[in-house]
């Protein structure tokens, strides 16, 4: 299989996955026909790209984070959260909470060392919600790649499943302008944090520390972020790990009003702030555990050939296992297989799902 842009899917293609929608519910079963009706529907939901069947590449090898029925729980838990918020008066169901983070953290040890496909290809939808799930994914693969026992990985998963419930108490015409904010619109943006904050760390059976993940998420390693300034050591290991993840997601998710940033593109910018947002140890992590192209990908390289990711390679997230199919716009006769990390000299320079 490989991934191919629903721009380019012929009608007639065969779906290799199945497409869920980012609650987690199936819309289309692996083994569908694509119809021209199902293709444009899905483009009018926000669907970029799509797993077709692909007889050349039937040895794509993919790890999915977490399966449809936990993300559908996930959603639906942070949904449940969210509306207790607004109903002040009932309490957090924090054993429900730390069930779901539980379930996370069973799919995430059973799926690969280096995750090339975080999630199933996704839709836009209510953003906050689903924002929440992936950055919690995203979150716990860092934590379990950093060796943390269960205790500690079920506090650093429930405080970043929540660590934007303060945005609750932020109007909505704020969070949703689509033109540039102004400074005061900006500053009370910015108070999600705290608001956060002060939601959760009233209940008294959750831990200070995943509390303590709405609190610190936008604080940068250099000191230059908010709410407290707070830098290097004095930002909490799960403020930090929450604060890679929590940019990462946002990059590589879809908005209505603008498309993802390719992965690749998302990853070179979150590696540039190292030092100044982020902690080099935790991107460290970061750089060995999550693939920069996911397997399926179509990609370029720099002498001229084009093909697919086969499947990743633990300890170089940029040099995949390719496949490749074309030298410039000519087809192979024998398609050639590389293991980028054997290749220094071959780079991959652009992303391209035909
Ligand atoms: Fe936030
Ligand atoms: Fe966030």
């Amino acid at each position: 299989m490989r991934l191919v842009n629903t721009r380019y899917v012929e009608e007639g293609s065969i779906l290799a996955r199945q497409v869920i929608n980012p609650a987690g519910k199936v819309l289309l079963q692996a083994g569908v026909r694509v119809t021209a009706s199902y293709l444009s529907r899905l483009q009018s939901m926000g669907y970029d790209v799509l797993f077709i069947q692909d007889d050349r590449l039937e040895d794509v090898e993919f790890h999915i984070a977490i399966t449809a029925r936990t993300r559908e729980v996930a959603y639906k838990t942070i949904e449940n959260v969210s509306k207790y918020i607004s109903s002040p008066e009932s309490c957090l169901q924090v054993d429900n909470i730390r069930l779901t983070i539980q379930e996370m953290i069973n799919d995430l040890l059973y799926s690969s060392d280096v995750l090339g496909n975080l999630t199933e290809i996704q839709g836009f939808d209510d953003y906050t919600y689903h924002h929440s799930v992936n950055t919690t994914i995203i979150a716990l693969i860092l934590g379990i790649a950093s060796g943390y026992s269960e205790q500690k990985l079920i506090e650093l998963g429930m405080g970043v499943l929540m660590h934007d419930i303060g945005k609750i108490k932020i109007p909505e015409e704020i969070l949703n302008k689509k033109t540039p904010l102004t400074e005061e619109e900006f500053r009370e943006i910015k108070q999600h944090a705290i608001y956060g904050f002060d939601i959760l760390r009233k209940n008294n059976d959750l831990s200070l520390l995943s509390s303590h993940v709405a609190f610190q998420h936008h604080e940068k390693f250099d000191g230059s972020g908010y709410p407290r300034g707070l830098k290097g050591s004095e930002i909490h290991e799960y403020g930090k790990l929450a604060a890679v993840a929590d940019v990462y997601e946002a990059l590589t998710s879809k908005r209505v009003y603008r498309r993802a940033v390719d992965p690749n593109e998302a990853y070179e910018y979150i590696i540039s702030q190292s030092n100044s947002h982020f902690d080099p140890q935790i991107l460290e992590i970061f750089q060995r555990h999550i693939a920069v192209y996911p397997s399926g990908t179509g990609i370029i390289l720099s002498n001229g050939q084009r093909g697919n990711v086969l499947k990743q390679n633990s300890a170089f997230a940029n040099r995949p296992f390719v496949r490749i199919f074309y030298q410039d716009e000519d087809a192979l006769t024998t398609p050639i297989d590389y293991n980028l990390a054997d290749h220094p000299s071959l780079m991959i320079i652009a992303v391209d799902n035909r």
